[in-house]
């Protein structure tokens, strides 16, 4: 479902050239929960956003479901993620002009697959997430009116909206306390690993490395 071919990622930052990824290669299987350990500035988060598409790779090859991301042009990356993964955010990275109902619907307003779909349908889906998170009752408020956990309930329903294969979460309880990072952590793994989804995670949480079927930590630019 997920395959790094020989990645590597460097990243020139004032006139010095730094290697933060160093031919990683992996391969993960339909269904299977990852997590991704490693210490601050290990290489994690630039490891996530190859696979979703978000940065590309500075050598080797991307692909998602059989299908090259690194071929793609810019265009065709950004639709295949819309329709594919979902992203989940430490700093939730709701946007705040929107209400929360708007929030969780617009990656499907943009899916070009929903064109011409009908709106109502879009909002009855997104209610039902919003239902699934338990934050039904906020679907009008603005993401500042809401405490960390919901702002993080709703960026798991509009991960979701778009019934991607692909989740991944990078540090998603980093924000929260403990008990609201429970709370966070069930509702990730009733709705993408029970789910039978691809789920990556990033976390520090032992309870999750627990219950997941492989644990990798990155090293100098490397999976061990
Ligand atoms: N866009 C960027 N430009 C320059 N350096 C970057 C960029 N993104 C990340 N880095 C650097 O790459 C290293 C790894 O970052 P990151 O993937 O965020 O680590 P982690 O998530 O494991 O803490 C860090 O040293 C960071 O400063
Ligand atoms: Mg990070």
């Amino acid at each position: 479902m997920i395959r790094l071919n020989r990645v590597s990622k460097r990243f020139h930052e004032a006139g010095v050239d730094r290697s933060i990824l160093n031919d990683v290669s992996l391969t993960f299987a339909k269904g299977e929960f990852v997590v991704l350990l490693g210490k601050s500035g290990s290489g994690k988060s630039t490891l996530l956003n190859l696979i979703a598409g978000i940065d590309t790779p500075s050598a080797g090859e991307v692909f998602i479901d059989g299908k090259s991301l690194t071929r793609m042009s810019d265009h065709e990356r950004t639709l295949f993620r819309r329709t594919h993964i979902g992203f989940v955010f430490q700093s939730f990275n709701l946007i705040p002009t929107l209400s929360v109902l708007e929030n969780v619907c617009l990656p499907l307003e943009l899916d070009m697959r929903n064109r011409g779909a009908n709106g109502k349908a879009i909002e009855q889906r997104a209610k039902d997430l919003l239902t699934q998170v338990g934050v039904a009752h906020r679907i009008h408020a603005f993401p500042d009116r809401l405490s960390g956990g919901e702002q993080q309930r709703v960026a798991i329903a509009r991960a979701l909206i778009n019934d991607p294969m692909v989740v991944l979460a990078d540090e998603p309880t980093g924000n929260l306390d403990a008990d609201t990072g429970k709370l966070v952590l069930d509702l990730i793994d009733t709705l993408t690993r029970k789910a039978g989804k691809n789920l990556v995670m990033v976390t520090h949480s032992e309870e999750v490395v627990g219950v997941a079927d492989r644990v990798l930590r990155l090293r100098n630019g490397q999976l061990i």
